[in-house]
């Protein structure tokens, strides 16, 4: 089928572009910039440069490529990861606008389905919670220090996407992916080599994060395209959720390293706040049960 991803460039987009090409499908990855053509034509794409802020521009550029599906990777956060919430800020302005902008072009062009990138922090930042969470509370938590905007427009882009299929014949899937690991995820390189020279530190604290390989995120989007129902979330997330402490204790050991320093969110929390609320204390260890069920999809272990 024909697929317009937006976000092609993206940390997940080039593996899922690639996915999508292995599979027969015709891939059009959109980008703001013809210099990152090149990008997606290497990963199997035909590239098209169209700005989402620009809602006819947009437009008018679903209209011509006529897709089945849209997928959006639509975030643009830091290149390895936000620190504060301030951080959040181009996403916020892309999650809020330019969000409603892609979900409306589809929408007028009579696109069937548009799958739409979110992640597990959606849940919010709750410090306890059950053993396991599923989908079917979708929003327990509150948002970090200073994070209600930010929190809000996420939560506002998922629901654009969820009640899509209310009033249009564009029905809305919501993926939640994990924490990002594996080669070509910045953060994660960036984790290698810090426990390559021994200084990879653990962020303590008695939260819980569910992880996903960048390799498990390519097959699970590519299996929305036409699996799953419409106006549903499902966690794109490992079988094994894992502190961050315990995550790069394991990594250090992989990599035959010593047993890294573990330092207390309040002190991270000096230098990089939210990442010390999200790695460090945030409870969200999250069932894949419905993924695995609905998109027949199974991560592999790892
Ligand atoms: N679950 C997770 O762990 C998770 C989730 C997201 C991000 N991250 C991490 O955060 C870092 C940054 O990744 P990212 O994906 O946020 O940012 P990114 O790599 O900069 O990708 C942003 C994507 O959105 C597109 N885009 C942005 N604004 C646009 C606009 N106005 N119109 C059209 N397209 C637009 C970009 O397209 P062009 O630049 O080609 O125009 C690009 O493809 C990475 O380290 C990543 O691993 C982690």
């Amino acid at each position: 089928m024909r697929v317009l991803v937006a976000g092609a460039t993206s940390v997940p987009g080039l593996p899922l572009l690639r996915e999508l090409n292995s599979r027969g499908h015709e891939v059009v990855g959109l980008t703001r910039s013809s210099a990152k053509a090149s990008d997606i034509e290497a990963a199997g794409g035909k590239p098209v440069v169209a700005d989402v802020f620009n809602a006819a521009e947009i437009a008018a550029t679903v209209q011509d490529i006529g897709p089945e599906v849209v997928v959006s990777l639509l975030t643009t956060l830091p290149k390895t990861g936000p620190l504060r919430v301030k951080d959040f800020e181009p996403a916020r302005k892309l999650w809020t606008a330019a969000g409603s902008n892609l979900v409306d072009a589809a929408q007028k062009a009579g696109v069937r389905r548009i799958v739409a990138e979110s992640v597990i922090f959606a849940y919010g930042y709750q410090s306890s919670g059950p053993a396991v969470m599923d989908e079917s509370d979708p929003y327990p938590g509150p948002p970090p220090k200073g994070g209600d905007a930010m929190l809000a427009a996420l939560r506002g882009m998922e629901q654009r996407v969820l009640s899509s299929g209310q009033h249009s014949a564009t029905e809305g899937i919501v993926l939640r992916y994990g924490a990002f690991y594996g080669p070509g995820v910045p953060h994660y390189e960036m984790f290698v080599r810090l426990a390559k020279w021994w200084a990879m530190p653990a962020i303590g604290g008695g939260g819980i994060v569910s992880w996903v390989h960048i390799d498990d995120v390519a097959k699970a989007t590519a299996n929305a395209l036409d699996h799953g129902r419409g106006g549903q979330i499902y966690n794109i997330v490992d079988d094994r959720p894992q502190s961050f402490a315990d995550f790069v204790r394991e990594l250090s050991a992989k990599l035959h390293r010593p047993r890294p320093i573990t330092l207390p969110p309040r002190l991270v929390g000096l230098l990089a706040p939210y990442a010390a609320t999200a790695f460090g204390t945030t409870w969200l260890p999250l069932s894949n049960a419905k993924a695995k069920g609905e998109l027949d999809w199974t991560p592999i272990p790892r």
